[in-house]
C-alpha cells in the first residue's frame, strides 16, 4: 500500500464496530439461552475466527457484514468439536475460549497463527488449571497448540499481576460454571465489556477496586446487541486529524467507555482540540461522537493507570509524539512487547525509517518532536495497529510511503483505507 501526504482530513466518518465488543457478543450469544440479535458487529477477520471457532463447538450462526444472529442454547450445548479450533490472529478469541473449554466435558485444541504461536498462555492456563480444567501447551501450557479437557471447576480468587482484560475475562466466563466464588484482581482495571455485557445477559457480578467477582451457577439469556463503533479505530484519525494542520474530523457512534478513553486524555494533554458529546448508550456501554481539530501539540508523560486504558494505540500515539514539541516518555507498557508483535520493537524500528527520533525502553518508548518525517519502505510486520500507525504517518510525511503487508489491518478494520481517502483532503 502506498500512502501520500495530504493536505486536511475533514469531514465526519463513522469506523467499524468495536472489536472487543463484537468477540464477547457473539461469545455470551453462544452460551445463552435464546436468540441474540447483534447488529453493528465488527466483520473482521479477528471476529470471524471467533465464529468460526464457535460454529465448530456446535453453534448455530448467521452472519450477513455486521449483522449476526447467534441461536443460543444454554452453556453446556457445546459439542466436542471434531478438529482443532483455529484462532487466526486473536488473541481475545483464544484466551476467552480458554475460559469457555475450561467447563466444558470434552477435549479440544486451540491453535492460531505465526503470531498467536508466541505470545504468551501460561497467564489463562494456570489459573484455570488451578480451578480444576485441564489444560496442556508447549513450554508446560505457555504457548499454543493448547490442548483442553475441562470439567467441574472450582472458584479460585486469582490476583493477576497484568491487567488483562483477557486474562479477566477468562477467569469471569469460567467462574460462571464454578462451584463457588471466583474474583479476579488486576494491578490496575482493565476494560470492562465483558462485566457489562455479562450484566446484560443477566448475570450478576459485584466490583470492588479493581476486583471482580461472580458466583458460579448463573445463566445467560440471548439479547440484543448494539456494538458502538471502535475507538481503537477511530484513533487512528484522531490522530490524523490532531497531526495534519487545517483538520477538523468528527467521528460518529463511537464507544466512549471510560476504560477505553486514554487516546482522549491523551490528545488533548498534548493540546489538540478535543469535543466529545455523549449521544447515548448501548448494551450498558456509552456512545457519542468525538471531533478532534489540529493544533500545536506539546510532549506528554503517558504510563501508570494510562496504560490499560490507551494500550492498544500507543502505536499511533508514537506517531504522535513525533510531532509533539519537547520529549514524550511512554513507560509500564511492557505488554506492548507481548501483542500481536513486539510493538516496541516494530514501531521503534518503522518510524525510525521515516526519520523519527524514537528510542525504546524495556518498557516503553522515548521519542522527541517535532521531528520531520520522510516517506520510506515500511513494513506492518502482519500487525494491523503497526499498519494503520504507519498510515498515519504517511500522511504527514515528505513524499509517499509503502507500507508492505499492509492488508493486515483486515484483522481489525477491513476498510480502513478507503475510509481514509473519503476524509482526505
Ligand atoms: C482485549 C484486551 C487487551 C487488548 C486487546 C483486546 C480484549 O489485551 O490489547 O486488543 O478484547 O479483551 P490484554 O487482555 O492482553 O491486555
Amino acid at each position: 500500500m502506498r500512502v501520500e501526504p495530504v493536505r486536511a482530513l475533514r469531514g465526519e466518518l463513522t469506523v467499524p464496530g468495536d472489536k472487543s465488543i463484537s468477540h464477547r457478543a457473539v461469545l455470551l450469544g453462544a452460551l445463552a439461552e435464546g436468540r441474540t440479535e447483534i447488529t453493528g458487529f465488527l466483520p473482521g477477520v479477528d471476529c470471524l475466527s471467533t465464529i468460526a471457532c464457535l460454529r465448530r463447538l456446535g453453534v448455530a450462526i448467521e452472519q450477513e457484514g455486521s449483522r449476526v444472529t447467534v441461536h443460543g442454547a444454554g452453556w453446556y450445548a457445546l459439542r466436542e468439536p471434531e478438529d482443532v479450533l483455529d484462532v487466526g490472529n486473536s488473541g481475545t478469541t483464544i484466551r476467552l475460549l480458554a475460559g469457555v473449554l475450561a467447563t466444558q466435558p470434552f477435549h479440544s485444541v486451540l491453535v492460531g497463527d505465526a503470531s498467536i504461536a508466541r505470545r504468551p498462555m501460561r497467564r489463562v492456563t494456570a489459573p484455570l488449571r488451578a480451578m480444576g480444567a485441564h489444560i496442556d501447551g508447549r513450554a508446560d501450557g505457555e504457548y499454543t497448540p493448547l490442548a483442553i479437557r475441562g470439567g467441574p471447576l472450582r472458584a479460585i480468587h486469582h490476583v493477576s499481576p497484568v491487567a488483562s482484560a483477557q486474562v479477566k475475562s477468562a477467569l469471569l466466563l469460567a467462574g460462571l460454571q464454578a462451584d463457588g466464588e471466583t474474583a479476579v484482581t488486576e494491578p490496575q482495571r482493565s476494560r470492562d465489556h465483558t462485566e457489562r455485557m455479562l450484566r446484560a445477559f443477566g448475570a450478576e457480578l459485584t466490583l470492588c477496586g479493581t476486583t471482580v467477582r461472580v458466583r458460579g451457577g448463573q445463566r445467560l439469556t440471548g439479547q440484543r446487541v448494539e456494538v458502538p463503533g471502535d475507538i481503537s479505530s477511530a484513533a487512528f484519525f484522531l490522530v490524523a486529524a490532531a497531526l495534519v494542520p487545517g483538520s477538523d474530523l468528527v467521528v460518529r457512534g463511537v464507544g466512549l467507555n471510560p476504560t477505553r478513553t486514554g487516546i482522549l486524555d491523551v490528545l488533548k494533554a498534548m493540546g489538540a482540540e478535543v469535543e466529545v458529546e455523549e449521544t447515548g448508550e448501548a448494551c450498558g456501554e456509552p456512545v457519542g461522537n468525538v471531533r478532534v481539530r489540529h493544533a500545536p501539540l506539546a510532549a506528554t508523560a503517558i504510563g501508570g493507570d494510562l496504560i490499560p486504558r490507551l494500550i492498544d494505540e500507543l502505536p499511533v500515539i508514537a506517531v504522535l509524539a513525533t510531532q509533539a514539541e519537547g520529549v514524550t516518555v511512554i513507560r509500564d507498557a511492557q505488554e506492548l512487547r507481548v501483542k500481536e508483535t513486539d510493538r516496541i520493537a516494530t514501531v521503534v524500528a518503522e518510524l525510525s525509517k521515516m526519520g523519527a527520533r524514537i528510542e525504546a525502553t524495556p518498557d516503553g518508548m522515548i521519542i522527541h518532536g517535532p521531528t520531520p518525517l520522510v516517506g520510506a519502505r515500511c513494513d506492518s510486520h502482519g500487525d494491523h495497529r503497526i499498519g494503520m500507525a504507519l498510515a498515519v504517518a504517511g500522511l504527514i510525511a515528505d513524499g509517499p510511503t509503502e507500507i508492505a503487508r499492509a492488508e493486515a489491518v483486515a484483522v481489525s478494520f477491513p476498510d480502513f483505507f478507503d475510509r481514509l481517502r473519503t476524509v482526505a483532503k
